[in-house]
């Protein structure tokens, strides 16, 4: 996707250094598109855990090159094995609901555990970390390809009228490496010239649908309108969603699906109006060892000053203004779960299917293994 129109990649290898990884500093977007630079795994680790880079798929791709720097890390140490497990760990402790996180780092421990060499070890997790970002690439453009089919049913539907989509969050290219996974549909929408219009809610308390999603479909050229978060089921009411598509964090072997917090929210307020309720779901974000997600789903539990305080643009400065008594205390979870009954369908890598046990089976049999 583009910024400024020219097409990036949320995530790459410097062209002169192998050993840097650069990405777009997410927390200054859309103010100040800055590069961060990721030379070692404390810095892999800060840059997920401070939300430098967000969204499920971006977090794996970034845990995958984080391995990658703990083999270069790892090489003049006694026992560079013991070494990356640490790394292994120090990574997958920085966010805990966002399961591509911990699928990223096992795929580079498993392929590496058994290589002596130390060049050799850099070498297969370098690999290893560009091949599951081209993956990304692939599935990301595949969820676009059977989700817009969706939505030109709907366009055929309103004859040609703007199809209304709302969506929650960041889903968007930013969260993966290029396309989305609930907007890679509405992208592809917009190439196919369907008429398209993207309700996008802000998504307190870090703002992703205003901070991101507005920027990224502003340069790409897609109608959007925000919304503030309690406007979702209003709008639902009187006839102003055809769709909702989300993203996830983490999808449960029975359909549940995490995804940021408010998100079941908007599935209720749906289900009550037959409004109907997609996922974007990537297979990495898949955890068939949980087979209840509303139960066992672990929820991340982030700073109460992401609450208590809001981000902006003041006088042409980004700052941070306090908008509730200093002694306040907040709880601020990043995630919620919604029941899978409440969810039209998953779309993935491999079609469409039913969020449940028997849909997801259909399509991915090898994950209940
Ligand atoms: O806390 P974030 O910004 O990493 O959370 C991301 C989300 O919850 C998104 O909605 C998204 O759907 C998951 S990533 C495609």
């Amino acid at each position: 996707m583009k910024i400024k129109g020219k097409h990036e990649h949320t995530i790459w290898v410097n062209e002169n250094d192998n050993a840097l990884i650069q990405v777009f500093d997410q927390r200054y977007l859309p103010h100040r598109v800055d590069i961060f630079d990721i030379r070692t795994t404390d810095e892999a680790a800060f840059a997920i855990k401070e939300m430098v880079v967000r969204g499920a798929p971006l977090i794996g791709v970034t845990a995958a090159y984080g391995m990658y720097l703990g083999c270069i890390e790892a090489k003049d140490k006694e026992r560079p094995n013991l070494f990356l497990a640490e790394v292994a760990t120090k990574l997958n402790d920085t966010r805990p609901t966002a399961v591509n996180l911990s699928w990223a780092v096992h795929k580079q421990l498993n392929a590496l555990h058994k290589i002596k060499d130390p060049q050799e070890k850099i070498k297969v997790a370098f690999d290893m970390a560009n091949q599951i970002k081209q993956d990304d690439i692939n599935i990301s453009k595949h969820i676009g390809k059977f989700g817009v089919e969706i939505i030109k049913q709907i366009s055929e539907k309103k004859k040609g009228e703007p199809v209304n989509i709302l969506t929650h969050c960041n889903a968007g290219w930013l969260a993966t490496i290029d396309w989305g996974t609930a907007l890679s549909p509405i992208y592809h929408a917009q190439k196919e010239g369907v008429p398209i219009h993207v309700w996008v809610d802000e998504t307190r308390p870090r703002n992703q649908g205003a901070n991101l999603t507005a920027f990224e479909l502003g340069e790409q050229d897609v109608a959007h309108t925000l919304i503030n978060d309690n406007t979702g089921g209003h709008l639902m009411q009187h006839g102003m969603v055809d769709m909702v598509i989300v993203g996830t964090d983490r999808t449960a072997g029975n359909g549940d699906v995490a995804n940021k917090i408010g998100t079941y929210l908007k599935a209720l307020a749906a289900h009550d109006n037959n409004i109907p309720f997609y996922v974007g779901l990537p297979s990495s974000t898949l955890d068939c060892s949980i087979m209840d997600g509303v139960k066992d789903i672990p929820i991340e539990t982030r700073d109460e000053n992401e609450v208590k305080y809001m981000q902006g643009k003041v006088d042409g400065e980004i700052k941070s203004i306090l908008i509730c008594p200093e002694a306040t205390p907040a709880l601020n979870y990043g995630f919620d779960v919604t029941p899978a009954k409440y969810i039209t369908g998953l779309i993935t890598e491999r079609g469409i299917c039913e969020a449940s046990e028997k849909g997801i089976r259909s399509l991915f049999p090898e994950k209940y293994d």
